[in-house]
């Protein structure tokens, strides 16, 4: 399926001269949505992936269905303060300043086989800290999966040594 067709783009959001891809416009089309969670599963299927991890927020939307419908659990990974159980923490550089992302210590078991989501790559520095958390539990990240790759920031170079899916490329 086309996907691209149901991103709008948005000039000048959230500031002057980013052209934002907006996923929401995708959600809308509930047959697309289901396409697209339906390509992202099966490609979490082939590599025989036995537990979805996503980070927030976006990521809950395209990692929750794609777990469910693969009747496979979801772990969410969560800005500080938000998980209640014991939390295993990353930090990473964002382009200001330093972001930190928990997961809960005991949500993987070593060994396990994880699919890694998110909404969207752009500099990668989220999926590279979930990842991290990932396998700081033992997990192994045997797929990393997107509806869009922003090519051209860097994002793909820190994935290479992973099994990636980008259902749209800019
Ligand atoms: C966006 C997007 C990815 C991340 C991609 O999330 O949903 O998670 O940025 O950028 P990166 O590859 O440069 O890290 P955002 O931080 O805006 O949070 P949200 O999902 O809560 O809106
Ligand atoms: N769209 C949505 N999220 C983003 C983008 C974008 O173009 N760039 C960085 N995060």
């Amino acid at each position: 399926m086309d996907y691209a067709k149901y991103i709008k783009s948005v000039m000048d959001f959230p500031t002057k001269g980013i052209n934002f891809r907006d996923i929401t416009s995708l959600l809308e089309e509930g047959p697309v949505y289901r396409a697209a969670i339906n390509d992202l599963a099966a490609f979490a299927e082939s590599k025989n992936a036995e537990i979805v991890v996503g980070p927030e927020a976006r990521g809950f939307v395209i990692g929750g269905p794609v777990a469910y419908s693969l009747g496979i659990g979801f772990v969410p990974v969560r800005k500080p303060g938000k998980l209640p159980r014991e939390v295993a923490t990353v930090s990473y550089k964002k382009e200001y300043g330093i972001d930190t992302l928990c997961i809960h210590k005991d949500s993987i078991k070593p060994g396990q086989r994880v699919l890694v989501t998110d909404d969207l790559l752009a500099t990668g520095g989220t999926i590279e800290a979930t990842i991290q958390l990932v396998e700081q539990l033992g997990g192994v990240v045997v797929g990393v999966a997107f509806l869009i790759e922003l090519t051209g920031l860097g994002g793909s170079k820190l994935l290479k040594d992973y099994d990636v899916l980008s259902l749209i490329n800019y």
